[in-house]
């Protein structure tokens, strides 16, 4: 638990009542609320969570006016350039970062694992051929519970680490298979001489035809893409998981949950969307008329790929994600494309504006996230399975973290009713 420094006084329908205040290693300090009701008769009101911390947790730290973000205490700008993602996935799940012999094992676990349940093909071949990989991803997933019962009873610490080994290994699989079906090619099985992000690639790009090599730069790339995703404390998806979770729910109805929510667009389904829109603008004497929409408070037109709800100064994914996308796009030789252009104005433009400096709206990762996996080749219906499967080390970490945390409760909040008060019936003849 955090520790306790100092006690804050709320004085109300002429009650006072004393809250402890709690003081995490860092960031700033949380009032502990629990007992507001049971002593005062009052809730408090917070749309959105943006005062609120729902649980402790020592897996990711992000200071939004610094810009900076930290897994188990290291940035991620060093992760990405030092580390690699299932080293940041050994240090995400378990606390630090592994010897060369933990992380062979650990490797070698999440290898064994990649394949899928051969009958869950038949589960893919069910959805129409134009289903959004989205869609198809929220149901293999859930789908899983009904073929790995060994690893669904969340009391045991095994079942959970086994549960936990078998998402990240088979999220790739689930990915890339929910794409292929969706080209109408057939399912490429994973191969166990390849590291984690070349086989996604390969299970992507790959046909039966003809051999497919992994460029080692998209490979980089690629592992920078799951690294960035991988965790960030709190978010919808996050939470979503952990709410789930909270009812004793399976692991993998949890992910699935949490699969579902990040397809929204102002979460996982932004990279998508900002692509579109980069597309929709198409030239860059087009921009100016963007721009005024996005300002405009009676249109609801967003600039995709622009603000954060916590980072307030610069998205520190982003910066990284820029240098990785100069060098995709160097090497592709696509710097000239019409869409590139469209984006490299755009921000341009955006970071002198005085509507974006005011309001603190910076790029973040999915502006740049989009650009390489269209260079790469990806559709933009696979941006948001591309950060799903990323992020599911995150989610499962965070659900792992709750599921051993003494303190945890069913997620229930509270709600201020401004409905109707209590009425009789009337009969339908009446009304
Ligand atoms: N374009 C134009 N105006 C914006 C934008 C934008 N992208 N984002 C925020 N604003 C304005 C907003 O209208 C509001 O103005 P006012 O104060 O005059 O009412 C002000 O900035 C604050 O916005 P907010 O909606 O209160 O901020 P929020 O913290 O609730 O929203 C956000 C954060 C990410 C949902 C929002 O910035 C957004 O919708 N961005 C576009 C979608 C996007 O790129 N999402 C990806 C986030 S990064 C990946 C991830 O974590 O999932």
């Amino acid at each position: 638990m955090a520790e306790t420094t100092a006690k804050a006084t709320l004085s109300i329908h002429g009650k006072t009542v004393e809250l402890p205040v709690y003081s995490p290693k860092v960031g700033p300090d949380g009032v502990d609320i629990r007992k507001l009701y049971a002593e005062a008769g009052v809730f408090t009101y917070d749309p959105g969570f943006t005062s609120t911390a729902s649980c402790e947790s020592t897996i990711t730290y992000i200071d939004g006016d610094a810009g900076v973000l930290l897994y188990r205490g290291y940035s991620i700008d060093e992760l990405a350039e030092k580390s690699h993602f299932l080293e940041v996935c050994y240090l995400l799940l378990y606390g630090e970062l592994p010897n060369a012999e933990q992380l062979e094992d650990f490797e070698l676990r999440v290898t064994r694992h990649t394949m899928l349940h051969e009958q869950m093909q038949g589960f893919f071949r069910g959805f129409r051929r134009d289903a959004h990989p989205m869609a198809v991803m929220v149901g293999v997933v859930g789908a899983m519970s009904a073929f790995y019962h060994d690893s669904t009873d969340i009391s045991d610490p095994w079942q959970r680490e086994v549960a936990a080994i078998r998402m990240i290994a088979k999220m790739p699989t689930i990915a890339a298979w929910a794409y292929k079906y969706s080209i109408g090619q057939p399912f490429v099985y994973p191969r166990n001489d390849l590291d984690y992000p070349s086989n996604f690639l390969r299970m992507c790009f790959a046909v039966p035809a003809e051999d497919y090599e992994v460029n080692p730069i998209l490979a980089r790339a690629m592992d920078r893409i799951m690294t960035l995703h991988a965790d960030h404390e709190q978010n919808a998806s996050t939470s979503t998981v952990r709410l789930a979770g909270s009812s004793g729910a399976n692991p993998f109805a949890c992910i699935s949950a949490g699969i579902a929510c990040l397809w929204g667009p102002a979460h996982g389904g932004a990279n998508q969307a900002c692509l579109e829109m980069l597309r929709e603008i198409g030239t860059v004497d087009r921009i100016p008329e963007f721009i005024k929409r996005a300002k405009d408070k009676d249109d609801p037109f967003r600039l995709m790929g622009f603000g954060h709800r916590v980072y307030k100064n610069f998205d520190p994914r982003a910066k990284v994600m820029k240098e990785s996308a100069d060098e995709v796009l160097g090497l592709l030789g696509v710097e000239d494309n019409e869409t590139l252009q469209v984006a490299k104005e755009l921000e341009r433009i955006a970071l002198e504006d005085e509507y974006f400096v005011s309001k603190k709206l910076y790029p973040n990762v999915d502006f740049y996230s989009g650009i390489i996996l269209e260079a790469m080749g990806f559709p933009t219906s696979m941006f948001t399975p591309i950060f799903a499967l990323s992020r599911t080390v995150g989610w499962i970490s965070q659900w792992k973290e709750m599921i051993a945390d003494p303190n945890q409760k069913i997620g229930r909040p509270r709600q201020l009713y401004i409905g109707a008060p209590q009425r009789p019936y009337v009969e339908v003849e009446h009304r």
